[in-house]
């Protein structure tokens, strides 16, 4: 029972902070106020709002595809472990697969255009830089540099984020300027710094394939199959698929004990008490709502560089001043180096930065390492995918501009 009541506490102490930070509404005061009680695990578990429903409802621009159900709730508050009660309604578990996106089911067809759209060369103007360049699949969908580098060996301004589970994001980038993956995906193409292409010659290119124009007007009956929002379309068929289940904190929420170890488990646990779990929650714990980076310390400026606002080229409102998207942290330990700035490379000295910058709180590095212990058990099954066989070039298909 005092366990419970701990735990009850926490939970209110890490709402608080949720609604201290202003981003969330009425609805997880309320669940705030219910969490005082030493039920509130329980209450929790059982459908009450959670931080997580709370902040999307308050604070994001662009409802995510995806529905944020915990959906193990249920079960988990029937075993009577409070703290797997908390984290089931906090958090909950990556599905096995996603077989819709905003209400209507993938197609086949598009999923398939997008697995080559994404490992296409031939989108990019010097026909060397595909999605998978930036986002390897091989290596968590992310580049592992600090920040990516892009068409004429240029240095983009910001790390790249994983693209896996990025589905069950409410928007998209560091900044959430890009309300789903279908506009996402329009940025890279065009970007100067990523594949330096245009809309037109990306249309034209494809059109010159013949293979292309059949597989777009499978996927796309009607009209104009080869289009920019098309190839958009696909690859975010595509990428809804880039999913990763079974992950051991996943096996633990669902049952199994064994899942993590004590140290794990009292990562888990200092996640939630000590408040990282207020902007870090939803099934992909993070990617729902925004935080200045620096809520109660501003990082050094080689962390945090000065010349990147963050949120504020988005919205031009002061208060987005250095505001991001809180981090999905699921896959974490293949994503290094950390932050948008992409400086820090070790996960516990990510944690340790964490805990000044948004907790105002020194983490020791037995606490560190715990959390970090914790995050490492959020790697899921990673998606194995065919590599493409893609069609050949015809003799009207634009050549490639030299880097
Ligand atoms: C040159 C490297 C590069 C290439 C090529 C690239 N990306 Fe990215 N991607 C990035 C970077 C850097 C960001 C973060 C940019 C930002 O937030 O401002 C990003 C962000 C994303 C995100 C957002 C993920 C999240 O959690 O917010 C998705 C999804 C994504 N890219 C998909 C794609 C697709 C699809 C393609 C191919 C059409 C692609 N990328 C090509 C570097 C790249
Ligand atoms: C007030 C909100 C808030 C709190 C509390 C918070 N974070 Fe974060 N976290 C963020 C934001 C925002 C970012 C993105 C920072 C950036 O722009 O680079 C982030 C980024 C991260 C990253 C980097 C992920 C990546 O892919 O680069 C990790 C790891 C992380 N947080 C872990 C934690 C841990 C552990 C705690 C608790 C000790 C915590 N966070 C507390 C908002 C928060």
């Amino acid at each position: 029972m005092q366990n419970r009541t701990r735990l009850g506490m926490a939970i209110a102490a890490t709402l608080f902070v949720a609604v201290a930070c202003g981003k969330t509404d009425g609805e997880a005061a309320t669940a705030a106020a219910a969490a005082q009680d030493a039920d509130a695990a329980a209450t929790a578990a059982a459908g009450a709002p959670t931080a997580q429903e709370g902040a999307a409802a308050g604070g994001v621009a662009g409802a995510g595809p995806i529905a944020q159900a915990a959906d193990p709730a249920g079960a988990a508050a029937a075993d009577g472990d409070p703290l797997r009660a908390t984290a089931a309604a906090m958090f909950g578990t990556i599905p096995e697969s996603v077989d819709e996106l905003r209400g209507q089911p993938l197609v086949a067809e598009q999923v398939e255009l997008g697995r080559m759209l994404w490992f296409e060369p031939r989108l990019s103007r010097s026909h060397l830089i595909t999605c998978n360049t930036c986002h390897s699949l091989g290596t968590g969908g992310a580049d592992n540099v600090p920040v990516s580098i892009g068409h004429g060996w240029q240095k983009g301004p910001r790390n790249s984020p994983t693209m896996l589970n990025a589905v069950f994001n409410a928007a998209q980038f560091w900044d959430g300027r890009a309300a789903d993956l279908a506009e996402q995906a329009k940025g890279p193409v065009q970007a100067s710094v990523e594949m330096n292409n245009t809309p037109e010659l990306v249309v034209e290119t494809l059109e010159s394939i013949p293979r292309y124009v059949e597989l777009f007007s499978e996927a796309f009956p009607g009209e104009k199959p080869v289009s920019f929002d098309n190839v958009a379309r696909a690859l975010e068929a595509f990428e809804a698929t880039l999913v990763t289940p079974g992950s051991r904190f996943d096996q633990w929420i669902l049952g199994d004990d064994s899942a993590l170890d004590e140290t794990e488990r009292r990562g888990l646990e200092l996640f939630v008490t000590s408040g990282c779990a207020s902007c870090h929650n939803g099934r992909n714990f993070g990617g729902q709502t925004y935080f200045p980076f620096g809520v109660l310390e501003r990082p050094g400026a080689e962390i945090l560089p000065e010349g990147d606002k963050g949120r504020f080229a988005v919205t031009q409102t002061a208060s987005d001043e250095y505001v991001f998207r809180s981090s999905p942290l699921r896959n974490v330990e293949l994503t290094a180096p950390y932050f948008h700035s992409g400086q820090v490379w070790d996960l516990e000295q990510a944690v340790a930065i964490m805990g000044t910058a948004q907790l105002g709180r020194e983490l020791d590095d037995d606490e560190a390492s715990a959390i970090a212990a914790f995050l490492r058990t959020l790697t899921g099954r990673q998606p194995v995918v065919e590599y493409p066989i893609l069609p050949p070039s015809s003799p009207t298909t634009p050549k490639p501009v030299a880097m």
